[in-house]
């Protein structure tokens, strides 16, 4: 017999915006974001929750959208690479990794940035064995680590010196069409 598969109306709260969407509560969160809300900062790495490259805040802690259904990430407040900053305005963990030059290819990027941000929400002042710590779980293939933890540190001076939050501030506003 096969699998019958249920659409059904789900409300996510992405970026501070509530979207109802008619999806299949099974579905990677990482399959909606991308697909479904044209949010592309989170990438599809492994699909299997072991490189990082997917990861978002839920309700401000890391998690691997790749492996969390949608269903489950209802209610939840979740923010995306896109809901930190942008190019005219970058959060200061993207702009701390712009001044250390810490990518090559930049895939894992988003990953990184988000693992970092939920760590300097939870520890604003990390030594470096902390940062290690934190992002043991984050895939570079480019072996980029070196330059990545020096941004960390750098973010964690940042934040500091302008006296900022790391978790983003999401505002809630008026449902939206998905
Ligand atoms: S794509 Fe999600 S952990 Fe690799
Ligand atoms: S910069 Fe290429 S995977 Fe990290």
């Amino acid at each position: 017999m096969s699998k019958q598969t249920t659409t059904q109306a789900l409300t996510l709260e992405v970026n501070g915006t509530r979207h109802s969407l008619a999806v299949p509560p099974e579905t990677p969160l990482l399959s909606v974001l991308r697909n479904d809300l044209g949010l592309n900062g989170p990438k599809y790495g492994c699909g299997l929750g072991q490189c990082g490259a997917c990861t978002v805040l839920v309700d401000g802690v890391a998690a691997r959208a790749c492996v969390i259904p949608a269903g489950g990430a209802a209610g939840r407040a979740i923010t995306t690479l896109e809901g930190l900053g942008n190019r005219e305005r970058p959060h200061p963990v993207q702009q701390a990794f712009i001044d250390s030059q810490a990518a090559q290819c930049g895939y894992c990027l988003n990953g990184m940035i988000m693992t970092a941000t939920a760590l300097l929400a939870r520890c604003p002042h990390p030594t470096e064995a902390d940062v290690r710590r934190a992002l043991s779980g984050n895939l570079c293939r480019c072996g980029a680590h070196l330059e990545i933890v020096e941004a960390v540190l750098r973010a964690a001076d940042l934040l500091a010196e302008t006296g900022s939050e790391a978790a983003p501030a999401a505002a809630v506003s008026e449902p939206a069409a998905g």
